[in-house]
């Protein structure tokens, strides 16, 4: 057994909160070590993709790190790039806790965290001092009380502030805990949010950086491919998908049940990767090629990470599936995959 292994009974036998902030404290100190290491990949493992040139394709997803504070860490661990935030324009508390949880028999997290976010200043002042060799995407989020129709507004507030810190920028339109966010994925709403996106990237002189848009599951086959259309048309630089799911229905009883009581939230980790990868490869269908997918949810192993790769995904994502597998996971998944 690993490290891990052996500590994870203990670290789980933690509110997830509280192990959460350990884990962070403890890693921030590791980050301070002078010779942290970080892997070297294969070449077999680089790809070149959004016109930035991935060491491998495997990357953190988005909500691990909110704030960008164990970059060095990630990049020790072999991830080739990280998806830092949700970062939201101004700070914010997010939910009032208990918003976290976890199943670790069905490889499970629902969380409503609520985009708790120290504010984009603070993160690109941060971002000023981030380690050489790894990838940083920015994932922007709306402040809470910003009110639907002035959405646009907080994502170019955030934007203006981490875009130059950043390799690229991911426009977060599918959380499930800011309510009325995943609106913004209508065609009719997501047509002038996308254009104002580009048009102050070009303001900013930034239009060789990618902007890329992360999609929920929940959305009906049609309406996947609508959002393909007015994302191909607008000419943003490609998509993620998926991010959390609300449905229940992907957790077996007896187990739904008790995740029911629980409460709000979005579910992620092993019962969500049926239904992203429906998702996914819907998406693939409708883009036909037209821009580059980032395969997100439920991937756990090197089979996941390949099966996706093969599915047509670009690059792939993961987050829950490394609490409950551990760091050595990043390490196994790339032993894995051609
Ligand atoms: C606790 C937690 C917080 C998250 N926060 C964010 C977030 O702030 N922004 C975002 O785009 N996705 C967020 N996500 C979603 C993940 O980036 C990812 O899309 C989702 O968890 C599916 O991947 P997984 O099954 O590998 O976990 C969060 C996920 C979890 C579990």
């Amino acid at each position: 057994m690993d490290l891990y292994g052996a500590l994870r009974p203990l670290i789980f036998r933690l509110d997830p909160e509280t192990a959460h902030n350990l884990a962070f404290w403890l890693g921030e100190r590791t980050c301070a070590w002078p010779r942290l290491s970080s892997p070297e990949h294969p070449a077999a493992l680089r790809r070149s993709v959004l016109g930035l040139d991935f060491p491998t394709p495997l990357g953190l997803a988005a909500g691990l790190d909110k704030g960008a504070t164990l970059l060095p860490l990630w990049r020790s661990l072999g991830f080739g790039h990280v998806e830092i935030g949700t970062v939201t324009p101004r700070p914010q508390p997010g939910n009032p806790r208990p918003r976290l949880f976890r199943f670790p028999e069905a490889g499970l997290i629902l969380n409503r965290m609520g985009f708790n976010s120290e504010g984009a200043e603070v993160v690109a002042a941060r971002l000023k001092r981030r380690p050489a060799g790894l990838l940083v995407g920015g994932n922007l989020g709306k402040n809470k009380e910003t009110p639907e129709a002035q959405a646009l507004d907080d994502y170019r507030a955030a934007y203006r502030l981490l875009a130059p810190e950043v390799d690229y920028i991911a426009l977060n339109v599918s959380s499930p805990n800011t309510p009325g966010l995943r609106n913004l994925q209508a065609p009719e709403a997501l047509k002038p949010l996308l254009a104002g996106m580009l048009a102050l990237r070009q303001e900013l002189g930034l239009e060789r950086q990618p902007l890329l848009l992360k999609l929920a599951p929940d959305l009906a086959p049609e309406d996947l491919d609508a959002i393909v259309e007015v994302a191909v048309a607008s000419g943003i630089s490609g998509l993620i998908a998926t991010n959390t799911t609300l449905d229940r229905g992907v957790v077996a009883e007896p187990l739904r049940a008790r995740v029911e009581a629980k409460g709000a939230g979005g579910l992620s980790g092993e019962p969500l990767k049926a239904k992203a990868r429906d998702v996914r490869r819907r998406i693939l269908t409708a883009l036909a090629g037209r821009l580059p997918l980032v395969a997100c949810g439920g991937l756990g192993s090197p089979e996941d990470v390949q099966g996706a790769l093969d599915d047509g995904a670009a690059l792939a994502q993961i987050y829950s599936a490394l609490i409950f597998k551990g760091p050595g996971l990043v390490d196994r998944i790339h032993q894995g995959i051609r």
